[in-house]
């Protein structure tokens, strides 16, 4: 049984009836990293945040789909389990690190409150050092007695990780949380991550815009595209050669990581907003390669390759030149 199983998932934010995520499935197996990619606005964090019904609805409308947890769907939950579920099963990292951190409680303390709160057992200083180590942070009794402001953006990451390993997750969710990093410093957070799944066996979902950031440390990418799964693939053959035209813009958009290099070529257009969905393929508008069809008809995912998916009738397959 995967760890995590997405099935046909809808979400609409009331009183607009544009599923923002839309037919939405993904698998993540015990101890696998997935990466989830798209442009700003896709519908990435919706998603994301939706494993652990943290999108409160309303506004949120859970329109289908479920969404199982070690076999249980998070949809159904009372609330109960769903607190278990919530930084405990499920971990969550963010962007912004400085935003989630308490400004005027000492590190460890805050690490100590949630130990308190998801594995009493462990809640002891001891822990708290340990915890610090394991995400690399040096002299950690020190740091431990610190507030956040007196540590650098990756120093605090390093903290949020920390934060989100206490309750010892099966699954570590991601969320750009390089995004607000300088390049070297993205890198080693990556590192990092990767470090940690091997180490603990736990699953992870990293979501970013960057198609090699996902790469790096992700060996399965799905590609999200205005609500939906546009793209899923094997990352070394995906990125040696997309199916899609969507990731095909993606790739050649993306600064290569540790690079400050400026977009290549960026896609034309923008992310459709909610209330503005085209019709047909959700991509047309942008699509250099569109045909009259594609107005019309919307596309469903088709195979392009072994364990590759393409919601594309005209996605370059595998086995073409
Ligand atoms: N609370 C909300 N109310 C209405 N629309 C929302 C809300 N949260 C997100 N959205 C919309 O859902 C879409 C997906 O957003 P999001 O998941 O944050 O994208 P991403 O994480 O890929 O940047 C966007 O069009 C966004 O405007
Ligand atoms: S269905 Fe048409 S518009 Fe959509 S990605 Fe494929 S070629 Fe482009
Ligand atoms: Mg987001």
């Amino acid at each position: 049984m995967p760890l995590l199983e997405i099935d046909n998932l809808s979400i609409c934010f009331h009183p607009s009836a544009t599923r923002v995520v839309e037919g939405f499935s993904l698998r993540v197996a015990a101890g696998e990293a997935v990466a989830l990619v798209g442009e700003s606005g896709c519908g990435k964090s919706v998603t994301a945040l939706s494993i652990a019904r943290l999108v409160p609805s309303p506004p949120a409308v859970y329109v289908s789909g479920e969404i199982r947890v070690a076999g249980r769907d998070t949809l159904k939950m009372p609330p109960a389990q769903l607190r278990q579920i919530r930084g405990g099963t499920v971990s969550y990292i963010f962007q912004e690190p400085s935003a989630a951190l308490n400004p005027v409680m000492r590190i460890g303390n805050q690490i100590r409150e949630l130990l308190r709160l998801h594995q009493p057992q462990w809640d002891t200083p001891a822990e708290v050092i340990r915890l610090l180590e394991s995400v690399g942070i040096p002299a950690p009794a020190t740091r431990a007695r610190q507030y956040a402001h007196e540590l650098s953006g990756g120093m605090q990451q390093r903290v949020m990780i920390a934060m989100a390993l206490a309750s010892r997750p099966k699954l570590l969710v991601a969320d750009e949380p390089t995004t607000a990093l300088d390049a070297t410093i993205q890198a080693q957070i990556l590192d990092l991550l990767d470090d940690l799944r091997k180490r603990l066996g736990m699953s992870l979902l990293l979501i970013t815009h960057n198609l090699g950031i996902a790469g790096r440390i992700a060996p399965r990418i799905a590609v999200m595209y205005a609500g939906q799964m546009v793209e899923e693939g094997p990352s070394e053959r995906l990125l040696a050669r997309p199916a899609h035209p969507y990731s095909q813009g993606l790739l050649e958009s993306a600064p290569r990581l540790g690079r400050d290099t400026p977009s290549l070529k960026a896609i034309p257009g923008q992310v459709p907003r909610g209330d503005d969905m085209p019709v047909g393929c959700r991509f047309h508008p942008r699509c250099a390669q569109a045909q009259p069809d594609c107005a019309q008809t919307a596309p469903a995912l088709i195979s392009v390759g072994d364990r590759w998916l393409a919601r594309c009738p005209y996605a370059r397959r595998a086995n073409e030149s």
